[in-house]
């Protein structure tokens, strides 16, 4: 039975079935840089407000300093056997530095340490992620650029619905991924405030400078409220929020990438490095990393569903069920970091086979609508128009004609208004180039989005 630093009331000899349980130090160790951190800027603001004198200041941090470098470079293990790291720095930090290793924790609770922790932690992920949604926003930029007049059908119900370019299709993935950054931006506003100082949960009778502490450690400003400092994980529910939503974007771009690399599509292939083969049948080609992009999803949603459910019923201030706070939480970023990895580099190695986008776009009738359009201009009602397409198209399929080789003299049985210009006119290149609305799939508009995204970027 080990013997606690919170040892007193109590005589702090707890079962090891209990400490195993109570212990957070197999996920919170990943905080140990925040932690040590957050100790260096305590114990500045500790000797600047005479709280402890200024040598004993400067010989914690060098204190501090040393065990960073020294887990770093390897040379100090992390005990997994201590409750969480914030005891495990302080417990290192008492061994080498005697009695004043002990003065740390003055005007200071695990309470607003772990806040800070957490708060600087995943600050500091939220930037990663940053980066790696650009980095994938840059990969289907590139497919974007080669594939601006690649014609393909775009889908409403996953049935062919009208012509678009493959540049259009994707450069809709790069305006959802742009407003993830933005999300997780935004979302950072509000976890860059600083909880220390708030101690266990009503502040302190010690002068201290909670300011201070904040602007070393590069908050922004500090929680008013020092309750709320300690009490609060909804900077937790947002990060993980803002990650489902990433996850759903990153899930439906599988989604399709899955369905266009079956020999249904064939509308891209895969590259060997980021597919699997299957152990019984030597034809399969396994779009496995997107299919586990799109599995991961459900898990991130559930740490989701986990933080909310644990926050939901908790009285003021601090209760233990928060330490269950960073499981969910890490595991969003692991999960997420992961994903957008693979599938940027699935993104930039795949091949896109633009034939069997023409084909498809050639077979499904998806110019229809233009040839309303067609008739509309030449002074017909809409609903008229519409009738009259669909009639066409229902003989066309009766006898497997496309709108394209259907006769002129064929056309003219259903209106005198159709001419030989109809053809250039449902062409599937007219139809892309005329979509000219703005957004629309046009390539004036196509070039325009492509600028837009290069600068958010
Ligand atoms: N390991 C704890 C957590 O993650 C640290 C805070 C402990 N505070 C306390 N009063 N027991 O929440």
């Amino acid at each position: 039975m080990a013997v606690k630093m919170w040892a007193g009331r109590t005589a702090g000899a707890t079962d090891k079935l209990a400490d195993d349980f109570n212990s957070s130090i197999h996920f919170d160790c990943r905080m140990y840089k925040q932690d040590i951190m957050g100790s260096m800027a305590h114990a500045a603001m500790l000797g600047k407000q005479n709280i402890i004198s200024q040598t004993e200041a400067e010989q914690l941090i060098a204190g501090l300093t040393d065990i960073l470098a020294d887990i770093d470079s390897g040379k100090l293990e992390i005990a997994m056997d201590c409750e969480d790291i914030h005891m495990f720095v302080e417990q290192v930090l008492t061994e080498r530095l005697g009695d004043l290793g002990k003065k740390l924790h003055t005007a200071r609770s695990r309470n607003d340490q772990v806040a800070l922790d957490l708060r600087m932690n995943l600050r500091d992920e939220a930037e990663t992620i940053i980066g790696l949604i650009s980095d994938n926003v840059k990969s289907l930029l590139s497919v974007v650029k080669d594939n601006k007049t690649t014609i393909l059908p775009g889908y409403t119900h996953l049935q062919r619905a009208q012509p678009i370019t493959f540049a259009h299709h994707l450069l809709a993935y790069c305006m959802m991924l742009l407003r993830d950054m933005d999300r997780f931006s935004d979302m950072k506003k509000r976890m860059n405030v600083s909880p220390i100082g708030s101690c266990a949960l009503a502040g302190t009778t010690y002068d201290t400078d909670r300011y201070f502490e904040a602007e070393k450690l590069g908050f922004d400003s500090i929680c008013l409220n020092s309750i709320d400092g300690v009490s609060d994980r909804d900077f937790v529910v947002e990060f993980i929020s803002c990650c489902s939503v990433l996850m759903m974007h990153l899930s439906r771009l599988s989604e399709e990438l899955i369905l266009w690399s079956s020999w249904e599509f064939k509308f891209v292939e895969l590259s060997d490095s980021y597919t699997t083969g299957s152990s019984i049948m030597p034809q399969k080609k396994n779009p496995d990393m997107a299919e586990l992009i799109r599995g991961k999803t459900g898990r991130v949603y559930g740490d989701l569903m986990g933080i909310l459910t644990t926050l939901k019923g908790l009285p003021l201030a601090y209760n233990k069920d928060m330490q269950e706070d960073k499981e969910c939480v890490f595991d969003a970023v692991d999960t997420v970091k992961m994903c957008l990895m693979v599938m940027a580099n699935m993104i930039a190695t795949m091949r896109v086979i633009p034939e069997n986008m023409k084909r498809a776009a050639q077979e499904g009738f998806i110019n229809a609508t233009d040839l309303a359009d067609y008739l509309v201009k030449k002074g017909m009602p809409f609903r008229s128009a519409y009738k009259i397409s669909g009639t066409i198209v229902a003989e066309c399929i009766s006898k497997k004609l496309v709108l394209e080789t259907y006769p002129l003299e064929e056309y003219k049985k259903h209106s005198d208004l159709i001419c030989e210009d109809v053809y250039n006119e449902i062409s599937l290149e007219t139809c892309v180039e005329k979509r000219i609305s703005v957004g629309g799939t046009g390539l004036e508009s196509i070039e325009t989005q492509i600028k837009f995204v290069e600068e958010q970027l």
